[in-house]
């Protein structure tokens, strides 16, 4: 049979010999069902999410589970229904899940949405009834860049248990389950509550207010007497913080207000009126189809195209039928969830023929149970595995299930759930990987598979002689894998399973292992040992000798413990230059585990060991503690619309997948696809580039190389670039060639065939390493006051030392994409593409052909995020389009992979600084030399506008007498590195931070007094002469400190570090203020095109672009408020360069106080013309008073603009004003880190923010929390590493970590600066930026992570100052706590020395 069948959104679907290289979502998206993303391609961010509902056989029932369709292969699909992002609802009537996240303000750019919603909606299929905790986990798959997580985490907890809610939330984040009646309104003070603080038991007490309405809600809203009710009956309803009487008042947080109000008005949800599995699917599962039917058969499909890389397919039903069809294809691949074969296929782009599906093989999915063991059939999937292990440690006392339970604990940390649901046991076996997180707890366990193939039937190989080396096992071709057996544990047998990966969550792992021991009960003598570990060899390796010298011991002798970690630590020792890196590390994690082990085992052994105290200290298996946030702004508003917190105006298209992004629009009719050839090496000369054999391949259009650009074939402002190279390449990525051809899969393949020939020259790539050899731009920034050499001379204490900070991927979740349509007439050509500059886009590319300005339209619907990488460097992508589009008269399109992206699209600029710093004895500053260096790749891009910013953000928040601030961009064989949120300024914050840091730690003093002693007081005068007017760090200082109980808080840390060896917390306080403007003075102007239309509706256009961060709700707020009509009223559509032109990129979080006040005039000017017209038909519709004004000739257009007055700043003169303002925040962060391992937990984070009077507060509030989660990525998980050949390192997901809904604070606690005076601020309303200034208090969680290093490295005796660079991952953190396990694994210098390490910062 050569058809697969299945459902879509409940309708049948068959397709006759589907092509076999197609994934699901390809299909999907070819068929024009675009809800569903493409972000990654490789499992790693969950925006592809689809649900997937089956009939399983083995359980008699149907299961929804959310799969990856980026994964997922088409022909895989047979006999399920697929719901996507279209199956649920529209935004006129949208589902509940996508309802409440839109209207909590959970999607922003909303490329994750997709994602998300559907993750929820498996759930709520399987268990319409989930708690919070199963809510949180539910999202372990799925990655957001723009919110946080944590408004998508507060609308999905509104689908929690009722029992669950109405339980409290403890103290330390666990969740207790309490009746509703005693539970009260859960504010502090509720007349249910005792004194205490405890609940009120008695179920049955009333409250004391005498209603049914918590006294204290009834205390935060106000009843309006004179509006009528809206709910018919002539009473209030009584819902506290819902009812229509009901205004917000004085005082009163207005943030809970609104989101009781919204909440309020939520469809209930109804599991009963969800899509059906289809009854014929479930009779074509169970093999009970009438003949008129598909029936369920074997598959054998052959692709009807020879290019095809998959040729033939097979879906065997039998074990029989698979071994027979191995015997005849001996080298088919065998795919089960696909999770490794789509990996190796997207990536490494290995071809396998013919691939045999194993999923629908019972054979392969029994469980066996026997007295000795149980077996576990090769492919059932890890999420069915997890459940089956469940029910064995709930049935089995705890003694006999040790290995059950070491399994589940690491499948916990296995992938997200969308990998889980799909991938299978013998997938992870079978692969071999080093780093398998199975693997080495079957190891340990003693386990053995289970092999049968048709010549020799079946075998048993025990684990520990099946794996032979790197992705090599004991199988035999035409074997397969046919189950795991696994045996019960015995009493005194104790096995552990521990994990640490970049990330906790949805993460592979650095190193992994299996822990086991057997002991006598009585004398506690070791009879068995097995300690396996992933990630320190080529394959999964037992510590042999560790292990051998345990037996016969006793455990709990501490002596043993000793000599085990010797040995552990002389058989798990890599080599500097090991490949994955980390070598320190990974050999300090492998005693640092056993330590673990050996600590818990004798606490669960009763061994009295003085180890086993630690137990509860390095456990690792503590329930998940739950998040929670507070955000809080008062109810102060001045005005009908600008002010309150409406959700994102496009919320509600993103959430249905309706909202379109460049990929989302359909192909025009011949539409081609452009792949680039880009360059494998660093820095080379161009010698040839040959082209025919790419030509050849059937569908290959062009290739196009420098001299086929027939303008200017120099970019970016300082024309340093070329569009092509014509001689010389300049970074591993670089974009050689391009090739035009049909499709992208032809495209990418003729781009492989393009030979380039090269000859090497030198190349540098990291910032220290371009500041020793003196590659730098020429340019240099300068801020000098005073006279810091006599201050050196002559203060009590000077220091010296170095700063950095590393670079960051902007991983928006929608990649760069440009579609180019030719107009076929006067060289015009449309440009669709995901930037934030369409001007210079057009610009550019106008340039680029040679032809004028004025036939090129830039068009930007939206954007799948931005941060900044797209305000430059997406120009060029739109030049090859365009180009490409120019030689062939056809519609062109690109839209990069994520690893071409990463590989092309530079990052936050890495910066090095080195400091003299001259202070007294309390801490007070009074001289700083700084000199800093950033890495600016191959090119000048915006470096010098990043330097600028980040000389300027030096100072921070503190007055330093005499200054002398020296920047210069190095030049680098990167990518170039480019604007990024916070453009530079987080950067100068962070070196100087980090410096201010380490004189605490010289001087003995706490870095918060020293933060306090030099802050800036009102008009004091900055390094670049700028006064400060409307300063409120002071005030928000002393807020947090009292409302984050900072003193309290500190001693309570100090009293667990003391009281904890092996975890420690820490503590920061951490001011910022960011200037906003551009740094390039015409930059500095807004401008705006009004249309009121004949029936009253408004089209408003302007020169900022949607990325996510609302500013077309903003914009549309303004214009709504100044024409004084309903916000529904006005519309945007896009931003282009034909509405709005000469408009700055949308960037400096200046954008909506640019466009803003231009929408501003433009609608002021309307207004006033139209005033006489309303003033006479007052009470008329406004489409009546449009229309009447029309026919009496009046202009309904109105073009705005706006120039930022008074701005722009000498750099010589160190005159002039280079800031309009500041936008101001203080945050405190608490973490806990396990010293052990490096792995930490943000506990808590209060931030107070100044954004002046805010434009859309629940936006604002957006803001605050995205950014900080961006800020909190950069300085921790987020690695960005390069090989020594130049290439990048970090090139998808996989690798580069940004934080998971699990890495944000558990508890996260926002408010905004209400009532601060704004009399020097002249900006829209006396609203102020906001999109990049909380950034910088992301790092807070650093600092707070490098308090409680300082604390382990005091445990351990240690008392020099702590040098700690950024990020600090887990590696990091782990070497700097300096204990014994780090000594024994450190690898003595002479082996390091002349050495390239795997991978390296730049
Ligand atoms: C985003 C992501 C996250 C991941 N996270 C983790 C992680 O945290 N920990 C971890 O260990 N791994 C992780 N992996 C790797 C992968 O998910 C696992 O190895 C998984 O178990 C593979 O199972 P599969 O069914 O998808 O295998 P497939 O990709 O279908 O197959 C893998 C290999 O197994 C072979 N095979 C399958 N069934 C049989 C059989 N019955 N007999 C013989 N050979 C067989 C196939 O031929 C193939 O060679 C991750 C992968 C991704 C994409
Ligand atoms: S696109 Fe599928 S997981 Fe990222
Ligand atoms: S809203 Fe999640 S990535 Fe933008």
């Amino acid at each position: 049979m050569n058809s697969i069948f299945f459902y879509l959104n409940g309708k049948q679907v068959v397709l006759e010999s589907p092509d076999l290289d197609l994934t699901l979502l390809q299909y999907l998206r070819n068929t024009g069902l675009t809800g569903t993303k493409l972000g990654c391609g490789e499992g790693g961010c969950g925006a592809c999410t689809v649900m997937m509902s089956r009939y399983d056989v083995d359980l008699d029932k149907i299961v929804h589970a959310s799969v990856n369709a980026c994964l997922c292969p088409l022909y895989t699909v047979d006999g399920k229904h697929i719901i996507t992002i279209e199956g649920l609802g529209t935004s006129k009537a949208p589902h509940p899940v996508q309802e409440r996240i839109a209207l909590l303000h959970g999607s922003q750019c909303g490329f994750c949405t997709p994602g998300f919603v559907m993750s929820l909606y498996t759930l709520l299929r399987n268990n319409p009834n989930p708690t919070e905790l199963e809510i949180e986990e539910c999202f372990d798959g799925n990655l957001c860049r723009c919110t946080g997580y944590r408004p998508i985490l507060d609308a999905a907890k509104t689908f929690a248990d009722q029992a669950w809610k109405q339980g409290s939330v403890n103290p330390d984040g666990s969740v207790s389950a309490v009746p509703k009646s005693d539970s009260g309104c859960g504010l502090d003070g509720c007349c249910r509550q005792k004194e205490s603080g405890a609940r009120d038991t008695a179920a049955a007490a009333p409250c004391t207010n005498g209603s049914d309405v918590c006294c204290k809600q009834k205390d935060t809203v106000v009843r309006d007497p004179t509006t009528p009710y809206t709910n018919g009956a002539n009473a209030c309803c009584g819902k506290a913080g819902t009812c229509c009487k009901q205004t917000a008042q004085p005082g009163s947080n207005l943030a809970e207000i609104e989101k009781a109000q919204v909440i309020s008005q939520f469809q209930k949800y109804d599991p009963t009126q969800e899509l059906i599995f289809p009854p014929l699917l479930l009779r074509y599962a169970k093999g009970k189809t009438i003949a008129s039917e598909p029936q369920l058969r074997a598959l054998e499909i052959m692709s009807k195209d020879p290019q095809a890389w998959c040729q033939r397919f097979y879906r065997p039903l039998t074990l029989d039928a698979l071994l027979s069809i191995l015997s005849t294809h001996p080298a088919a691949k065998l795919v089960a969830g696909n999770s490794e074969v789509g990996v190796e296929i997207k990536l490494k782009r290995t071809k396998f023929p013919v691939q045999v599906a194993v999923n629908d093989i019972a054979e392969l999915r029994q469980i066996t149970h026997a007295e000795e063991h149980v077996r576990f059939g090769a492919n059932i999937t890890l999420a069915r595995f997890e459940h089956v292990l469940g029910e064995l440690i709930r049935d089995h006392p705890e003694e006999r299930t040790q290995g059950f339970r070491a399994l589940r604990e690491n499948l916990r940390y296995f992938a997200g759930n969308q990998i889980r649901n799909v991938a299978t046991i013998a997938g992870n076996i079978a692969t071999a990987s080093p780093i398998s997180d199975l693997n080495p707890v079957f190891m340990a366990c003693d386990a053995s598979v289970t092999l049968v193939s048709l010549a020799a039937g079946a075998r048993t190989v025990r684990m520990a002689d099946f794996f032979l080396g790197y992705r090599r096992t004991a199988m035999q071709q035409g074997e397969v894998i046919l189950d795991v057996c696994v045996p019960f544990s015995q009493r005194g047998e104790i096995i552990k399973a521990f994990k640490q990966a970049k990330r906790k969550d949805d993460d592979i792992a650095i190193v992994t292992c299996g822990l086991r021991v057997r002991t006598d009960v009585e004398t506690h003598r070791v009879r068995e040992a097995a300690f396996a570990y992933g990630g320190m060899a080529p394959t999964t390796v037992l510590a042999q000798r560790a292990s051998k010298c345990a037996v016969g011991g006793t455990w709990g002798d501490r002596a043993l413990l000793d000599r085990m970690l010797a040995e552990c630590q002389n058989e798990m020792r890599l080599d500097f230059t090991v490949p994955g890196g980390m070598a320190e590390y990974r050999a300090a994690l492998t005693t640092s585990f056993l330590f673990k082990f050996w600590a818990i085992s004798c606490h669960e052994l009763g061994i009295g060991a003085v180890e086993a105290a630690f137990a509860h200290e390095v456990a690792d298996d503590e329930q998940r503690v739950l998040s929670k946030g507070k955000q809080e702004y008062a109810s102060i508003t001045d005005r009908a619309i600008v002010g309150k917190g409406v959700a994102h105006l496009s919320a509600l298209k993103q959430v249905t997948g309706e909202a379109r992004y460049v990929d989302d629009m359909p192909p025009l009719q011949g539409e081609l696809y452009m792949a680039m050839v880009m360059s494998p090496k660093p820095h080379a000369r161009l010698v040839s580039i040959d082209s025919a054999e790419a030509l050849e391949l059937p569908g290959v259009c062009r290739v196009l190389t420098a001299s086929d650009v027939p303008g200017e074939n120099k970019w970016n402002i300082f024309h340093d670039e070329e569009i092509l190279p014509t001689s010389e390449v300049h970074y591993v990525g670089q974009p050689v060639a391009l090739v035009v051809a049909e499709s992208q899969k032809i495209a990418q393949e003729a781009a492989r065939r393009v030979r380039v020939e090269y000859e090497d020259l030198p190349a540098v790539l990291s910032v220290r390493e371009a500041v020793r050899s003196g590659s730098l731009f020429d340019e240099v920034r300068q801020l000098k006051n005073g006279d810091v050499e006599k201050e050196f001379a002559s203060a009590p204490v000077v220091l010296e030392g170095e700063s950095y900070c590393g670079p960051q991927e902007h991983f928006y979740l929608e990649t760069m994409g440009s579609v180019t349509v030719p107009k076929g007439e006067s060289g015009e050509f449309d440009i669709y593409a995901s930037t934030q500059n369409p001007t210079e886009t057009q610009l550019v590319t106008a340039e680029v052909l040679g032809v004028p300005a004025n036939r090129i339209v830039c068009h930007v619907k939206r954007m799948g995020g931005g941060f900044g990488g797209k305000e430059s460097r997406s120009v060029l992508i739109a030049a090859f389009t365009t180009l490409c589009s120019y030689h062939t008269n056809k519609s062109v399109r690109i839209i990069l992979d994520r690893d071409e992206d990463m590989q092309t699209s530079g990052q936050r600029h890495p910066f090095y600084g080195k400091w003299k710093v001259a202070v007294d004895k309390t801490g007070k500053l009074l001289a700083l030399r700084m000199h800093i260096y950033s890495n600016g790749g191959f090119s000048h891009d915006l470096s010098i506008g990043v330097l600028e910013r980040a000389v300027s953000h030096l100072d921070n928040c503190y007055r330093i007498p005499h200054t002398d601030f020296v920047g210069r961009v190095c030049r680098t064989n990167t990518q170039s590195n480019t604007a990024f949120r916070s453009f530079g300024g987080c950067q100068g914050m962070f070196l100087l931070e980090s410096m201010l840091c380490e004189v605490a730690d010289h001087l003995g003093l706490s870095v918060e007094h020293i933060r306090e002693t030099n802050m800036y007081k009102l008009g004091d005068m900055t390094p670049f002469s700028q006064r400060l007017d409307d300063w409120n760090v002071p005030t928000m200082w002393r807020q947090v400190k009292q409302s984050g109980e900072f003193d309290r808080r500190r001693h309570e840390v100090d009293e667990f570090n003391r009281g904890s060896r092996y975890r420690k917390r820490g503590l920061s306080l951490v001011p910022t203020k960011f200037g906003i403007s551009f740094g390039v003075k015409h930059l500095n102007q807004g401008m705006s095109l009004v249309h009121i239309y004949m029936d009253g509706s408004v089209l408003v256009a302007h020169g900022g672009t949607e990325m996510g961060q609302g500013l077309h709700t903003k914009m549309a707020m303004i214009a709504a408020e100044t024409l004084e009509l309903p916000l529904e009223s006005i519309f945007i559509s896009e931003t282009a360069t034909n509405t709005a032109a000469n408009t700055s990129p949308t960037a400096a979080s200046a954008s909506s106080d640019l466009n803003g006040y231009a929408v501003y005039n433009a609608c002021k000017a309307l207004a006033d013309r139209l005033r006489p017209y309303r003033e006479r038909m007052a009470g008329e519709p406004f489409g009546k008073i449009a229309k009447t004004a029309y026919l009496d000739r009046c202009n309904l257009t109105a073009a705005g603009h706006y120039a930022t007055p008074d701005i722009g700043f000498n750099w010589v003169k160190n005159e002039g004003l280079l800031y309009f303002y500041f936008t101001q925040g203080v945050a405190l962060a608490e973490v806990e880190l396990d010293t052990l391992t490096g792995a930490h937990t943000t506990r808590r984070v209060d931030i107070v923010m100044d954004v002046g009077k805010s434009l859309n507060k629940a936006i604002d509030i957006g803001q605050i929390e995205g950014a900080f989660a961006q800020g909190q990525g950069w300085t921790t998980t987020e690695e960005f590493l390069y090989f020594s050949n130049g290439r990048l390192f970090t090139q998808g997901p996989g690798n580069y970590k940004v934080p998971s809904a699990m890495d944000i604070p558990r508890d996260f606690r926002v408010s905004l600066l209400e009532g601060a005076p704004t009399s020097m601020l002249k900006t829209i309303f006396s609203s102020k930026g906001i999109g990049e200034p909380p950034l910088f208090l992301g790092a807070s969680v650093f600092f707070a992570l490098r308090d409680a290093v300082l604390a382990a490295r005091k445990h351990s005796g240690g008392t020099a100052a702590l040098h700690l660079e950024s990020p600090a991952t887990a590696e990091m953190l782990r070497l700097a706590c300096e204990d014994d396990f780090v000594e024994m694994a450190r690898i003595p210098h002479e082996q390091k020395e002349g050495r390239v390490p795997f991978a390296i910062r730049i």
